[in-house]
């Protein structure tokens, strides 16, 4: 294990990139040493707050940058290959913001440039709720076959609408540069989170989905985003029979719901996805003999927040210091936009599609 600082330099000086700031100033083995952004305003600002000197108005330069080990991308979502590959040809880690990838193309083309470079890390911030003793336990439920041979996943989350007169940058109202609306924007977090507590299990093969915009709920409540979607609902298939029924609704006319079930032949479990939710225990449910259905709580102590946010940096400067894979691989992605790449085509083809490895 090294003891030397991991030095990042941050692309993308934007509303993540300045949430994330702390990471590289708390003396946890990461710090910031370059920030670039085609907005130098953007990029002056986030550099005061990582206390940072050097500013590239042109990521290149930056890559280019022998001081820098590896990067925290943060730019909309259509730049992240591009910036992934220059940065993995130049020698650096990568550490990108979700949505990855808009398509599976793009990550095997990923994979082939990161063949070449086997020795560095690359990591997605859509394993941020890895960072959950609930996923972890959950993981651990499934793998030691605690709830028998599982045969069904329900995972359901709907949020209630943003505030009236939200303004979001243009690129999140283009599916050309954003994969989707909320598909693009928390389906990562879905299925790097189903992918992670799953394990093996988690080899999607077929789905049938569907999507729908967002729509104006009065006249004073318009959400910012009419472009794209607000709402999807899936049926996949998994290899070995597992079925999952993902779902994810925004702004709609009615409340806000977290529900995940999954169901084995010896038991079943209800939790929680996100860890600062109001149910924050894991509940295990099993018949035993005639008795009647006997639920048992296991406590979850959420992480606080913070930590849930930069656990992706955490990870990435763990892995290169511990010299480890990170909790989150490129093979994850391969498998995440799959799933995209099939919703989107069942969504349009109203036929059920079968997903490439
Ligand atoms: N906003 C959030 O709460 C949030 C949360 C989690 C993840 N994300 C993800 O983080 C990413 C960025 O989101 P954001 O909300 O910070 O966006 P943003 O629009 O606020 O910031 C993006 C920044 O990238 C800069 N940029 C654009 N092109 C560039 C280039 N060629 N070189 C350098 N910089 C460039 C822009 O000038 C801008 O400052 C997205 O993938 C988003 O999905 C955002």
């Amino acid at each position: 294990m090294s003891n030397v600082p991991v030095r990042y330099g941050i692309i993308g000086a934007g509303v993540i990139a300045n949430l994330m700031a702390r990471v590289f100033t708390e003396g946890r083995g990461s710090v910031a040493v370059a920030v670039s952004d085609v907005n130098p305003e953007a990029a002056r600002k986030l550099a005061d707050l990582v206390a940072v000197k050097k500013i590239y108005p042109d990521y290149h330069q930056l890559l280019a940058d022998p001081e820098v080990d590896a990067v925290y991308i943060a730019t909309p979502p259509f730049l992240h290959k591009p910036m992934t590959i220059a940065a993995l040809r130049a020698g650096k880690h990568v550490c990108c913001e979700k949505p990855f990838f808009l398509t599976q193309a793009e990550v095997r083309e990923v994979i082939a440039v990161h063949q070449t470079v086997p020795h560095l890390r690359v990591n997605c911030c859509s394993s941020r709720y890895h960072n959950s003793e609930t996923a972890r336990r959950a993981r651990q439920l499934v793998a030691d076959g605690e709830l028998g041979q599982l045969y069904r996943v329900h995972f359901e989350q709907v949020t209630l609408a943003g505030k009236p007169g939200t303004v979001l940058p243009p690129w999140r109202n283009d599916p050309a540069k954003n994969g989707g609306g909320i598909s693009f924007d928390w389906g990562p977090y879905d299925l790097d989170w189903l992918s992670f507590v799953l394990g093996d299990l988690f080899k999607p093969r077929i789905l049938f989905g569907t999507t729908g915009n967002y729509f104006p709920l009065t006249t004073e409540r318009v959400p910012p985003c009419l472009n794209v979607d607000g709402r999807l609902a899936a049926e996949i298939i998994c290899d070995g029979g597992l079925t999952i029924h993902w779902e994810r609704r925004a702004a709609e006319h009615g409340p806000d719901r977290h529900n995940v079930e999954f169901r084995g032949t010896k038991a079943g479990m209800d939790l929680c996805f996100l860890p600062m939710g109001a149910k924050q225990s894991l509940h295990h449910y099993a018949y035993v003999g005639e008795a009647p259905l006997a639920e048992t709580k296991l406590r979850d102590a959420p992480p606080p927040w913070d930590d849930t946010l930069v656990f992706p940096i955490r990870d990435l400067t763990a892995a290169i210091r511990e010299n480890r894979p990170t909790s989150h691989t490129l093979a994850h992605d391969l498998r995440i936009h799959g799933v995209f790449d099939a919703l989107l085509a069942s969504a349009h083809t109203q036929q059920a599609v079968r997903i490439a490895d």
